[in-house]
């Protein structure tokens, strides 16, 4: 099972489009996925259609993650059951597998600048329950707060997510150095997966600066495909649709590339002792 964060410094940068994205893609490629909604705000369990009963959101879980029972509390996706409605799911019954630990606004009990150790480790510890799962995405909030934090700390890469502007790339930067420092105290195995440029506009020269600004400080760590600004990217959002069942060539294109992007993902294997020491 591999646990990937997806964070940012900055709030509204893409980070739970891309997370949904990559579901979307998992959903599709049959990876057995959880997706945990770690914001407070839960925009992640609306977008991916969560209709929760009697389970205990993340919130809670989190709260008494040893008696949290993470395989009683998970809700499907809605995606699951439209999927298997209209023909597109994958062959595998094993892969029609994405499930969501439903946000809820008491995790923002959490978002401290002053977590302590012990209350660092509360989403390993539910994580420990999770069967089953070849891939783990974390939404998180828009801070480096004490949630963002807890997230790093139960996962093995983080990706982030920038917009190609000037202050979204100072912020990655900086980013970058608190992920250094987090893995130097806390988690010595973590390892950034990369950074996805979000929200791109190819005729824009503001944009394609920033962009071979990002790669020269960057690298390889610099994930491909970059992921455009999609015009009906509200529209599949608000109808809380997985993008590789929305109709039309547009979405198919985006679908495609979030396909590349979870592929190359999963393989990536950053460094960030390697990035800081050139
Ligand atoms: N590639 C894209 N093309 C068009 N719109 C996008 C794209 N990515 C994100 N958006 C839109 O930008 C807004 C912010 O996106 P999103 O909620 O994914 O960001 P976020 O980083 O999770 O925000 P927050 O920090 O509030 O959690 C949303 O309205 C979303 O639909
Ligand atoms: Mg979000």
């Amino acid at each position: 099972m591999q646990v990937i964060s997806i964070s940012s410094l900055k709030g509204g940068v893409g980070k739970t489009s891309v997370t949904t994205g990559l579901a979307s893609a998992a959903l599709a490629a049959g990876i057995p996925t959880l997706v945990v909604d770690l914001d407070p705000h839960a925009d992640a369990s609306t977008a991916l259609a969560v209709r929760p009963d009697d389970q205990l959101d993340i919130g809670r879980m989190l709260k008494s993650p040893r008696r949290a029972r993470l395989a009683e509390n998970v809700v499907p996706s809605g995606w699951v059951e439209r999927a298997r409605a209209n023909g597109s799911s994958p062959a595998s019954s094993a892969g029609s597998v994405l499930d969501v630990a439903v946000g809820s606004a008491y995790t923002g009990i959490y978002d401290r600048p002053d977590l302590g150790r012990r209350d660092l480790r509360r989403l390993s510890a539910v994580l420990a329950g999770a069967e089953g799962y070849e891939l783990v995405l974390v939404d998180c909030p828009p801070s480096l707060n004490g949630l963002t934090r807890m997230a790093w700390s139960a996962s093995d890469k983080v990706t982030l997510v920038a917009e190609p502007g000037l202050f979204s790339v100072a912020g990655t930067e900086r980013t970058m150095r608190a992920i250094q420092l987090f893995k130097n105290e806390f988690a010595p195995n973590l390892s950034p997966a990369g950074i996805v440029a979000n929200r791109v506009r190819s005729g824009s020269a503001e944009h394609t600066f920033r962009l071979s600004e990002m790669q020269s400080m960057f690298g390889e760590l610099l994930l491909a495909p970059n992921i455009p600004e999609q015009a009906n990217w509200q529209q599949i959002q608000g109808a809380a649709h997985a993008i590789h069942h929305w109709p039309g060539d547009s979405a198919k294109n985006a679908a495609a590339l979030f396909d590349a992007l979870l592929a190359n993902l999963l393989k990536s294997n950053g460094s960030v002792r390697n990035r800081s020491q050139r």
